[in-house]
């Protein structure tokens, strides 16, 4: 069966990586395939457990490459190179201009760690989300996975999921639930969703 060609871009632990890696193999992801795994910088965890499923990875670092703009065509280059179709921010902590994102309308997909339009957009990554959440005072907070566009955050809303906030919660353990209850589960589902979007087509 023909299969959609993934590139997932990443910065950090790759744990939302690690999701879309075992759904791939358990069939929650049939109708794509990831052929590369893009890190922001060269000490991220998330290259280890791309090399450990035999996935091709590649270092693009902003500081290394100086700009910008020779920072994303080290992404478009991996991307050609691959014949990625789709692309998934997957932790991935850099804001891609809209020279970038415009190439790719539909084909590039994040997961963010709470509900848009709350406690997102620019500044709102990371911990910072679940620190907001906290502050505010919400009672329940959640992830979404949505297409990128110009607008950071911004992007037609694909998954959601709702997860509680309880007594006691730190940033850490919010962040936590939030992705086993939600981030885990809606990146794959959104991913299979828009791969076979693409085979369709
Ligand atoms: C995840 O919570 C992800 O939603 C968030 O960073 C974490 C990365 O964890 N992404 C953003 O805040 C993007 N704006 P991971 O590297 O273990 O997947």
């Amino acid at each position: 069966m023909k299969k959609a060609k993934i590139a997932v871009l990443v910065s950090g632990g790759g744990t939302n990586l690690q999701a879309l890696i075992d759904a791939e193999k358990s069939g929650v992801i049939q109708s794509g395939e990831i052929v590369a795994v893009i890190a922001s910088n060269e000490g991220a965890y998330a290259l280890t457990r791309a090399e450990q499923a035999g996935i091709a990875t590649f270092v693009a670092s902003r500081r290394a490459l100086g700009s910008q703009e020779a920072f994303e065509d080290a992404i478009l280059a991996a991307i050609q190179k691959t014949g990625a179709e789709l692309i998934v921010l997957a932790g991935f902590m850099s804001i891609l201009r809209e020279s970038f994102t415009k190439r790719f309308p539909r084909r590039i997909l994040n997961v963010h760690p709470a509900l848009i339009p709350s406690f997102c957009g620019k500044g709102f990554y990371g911990l910072r989300v679940h620190e907001a959440a906290l502050a505010y005072g919400v009672k329940v907070t959640g992830a979404t996975v949505h297409f990128v566009n110009e607008i950071p955050d911004g992007g037609e809303i694909i998954l959601q999921k709702a997860v509680e906030i309880k007594e006691g919660d730190t940033p850490e353990i919010l962040q936590r639930r939030v992705m086993e209850e939600a981030e885990w589960k809606i990146l794959p589902a959104a991913t299979e969703l828009v791969c076979r979007e693409i085979l369709s087509n």
